[in-house]
């Protein structure tokens, strides 16, 4: 009895692994998150169980009906995949949901993903570290934790802060970076929806992130490199494209 825990990338199918194409072309039962896309699930073995347990931010916890679940079907016998936006290890409580089944005396296996946190720059021709502009990156979350994040001792000029989940913070993020001592002019970018068809790329200072138009999932990047635009060769203006 294996569980497969299948990162699925950051929405475009051919962001998959090989290794994980090759488990969902045998899975019989898969267990999905709301922001795998369809073009991913169609990867999956014909005649196999699909089950959705999308979690709606801000809706209720149903982690521990997940784990109930996973150990279930592993328990007949099936080959079950448990798919994951991006990487199951950032941010995906892939790590409890392996706790649970090891608990349950059950093998598990994790094939990782493209995490949006590094997909999501890249998308915008933004390299996360850059000679002269960032010596490293931070990859946090907005929400999640249990009091909100200390953003501001993460305030260094040289240093790239990748935020998840902080569209609905923004406003607030801008702030605490601001009163840690970042510059309000310094970059930011967001990226909704990247590699789907609908990716957008906004930049903007910092100060001007709370007024800025966006709706989840987005990656919000901060830092000197988030005036890069690589892709295109050219360092972008300050305003949206
Ligand atoms: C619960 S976290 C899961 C992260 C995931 N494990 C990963 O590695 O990408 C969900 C957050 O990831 C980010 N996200 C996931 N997919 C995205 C995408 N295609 N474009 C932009 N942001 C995305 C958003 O910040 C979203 O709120």
């Amino acid at each position: 009895m294996t569980v497969y825990l299948v990162g699925a990338g950051p929405g475009a199918a051919d962001l998959l692994t090989v290794r994980a194409v090759r488990i969902l072309e045998r899975a019989e039962v898969v267990v999905h998150d709301r922001l795998v896309e369809t073009e991913v699930l169609d990867l999956v073995a014909r005649g196999a169980e699909v089950h959705d347990v999308g979690k709606t931010p801000g809706g209720p916890d149903n982690q521990s009906a997940i784990n109930a679940l996973l150990v279930a079907t592993a328990r007949t016998g099936r080959t079950v995949v448990r798919l994951k936006g991006g990487d199951p290890f950032l941010f995906g409580r892939g790590g409890e949901e392996l706790e649970a089944l090891a608990e349950a005396g059950i093998d598990a296996e994790v094939v990782p993903g493209i995490t949006s946190a590094f997909f999501a720059p890249l998308a915008a021709g933004i390299p996360v570290t850059h000679r002269g502009r960032s010596c490293g990156v931070a990859v946090v979350t907005a929400r999640g934790c249990e009091r909100d994040p200390e953003l501001a001792r993460l305030a260094r000029a040289d240093l790239t802060i990748v935020i998840l989940m902080g569209v609905a913070r923004r406003g607030a993020i801008a702030r605490e970076l601001i009163e840690g001592g970042l510059d309000p002019a310094t970059p930011v970018a967001v990226v909704e929806r990247a590699s789907t068809p609908t990716e957008r790329v906004q930049r903007s200072a910092l100060g001007d992130l709370g007024s800025l138009r966006v709706a989840a999932p987005a990656v919000i990047v901060v830092g000197a490199v988030a005036a890069l635009d690589l892709a295109r060769g050219a360092v972008a203006a300050a305003s949206a494209r």
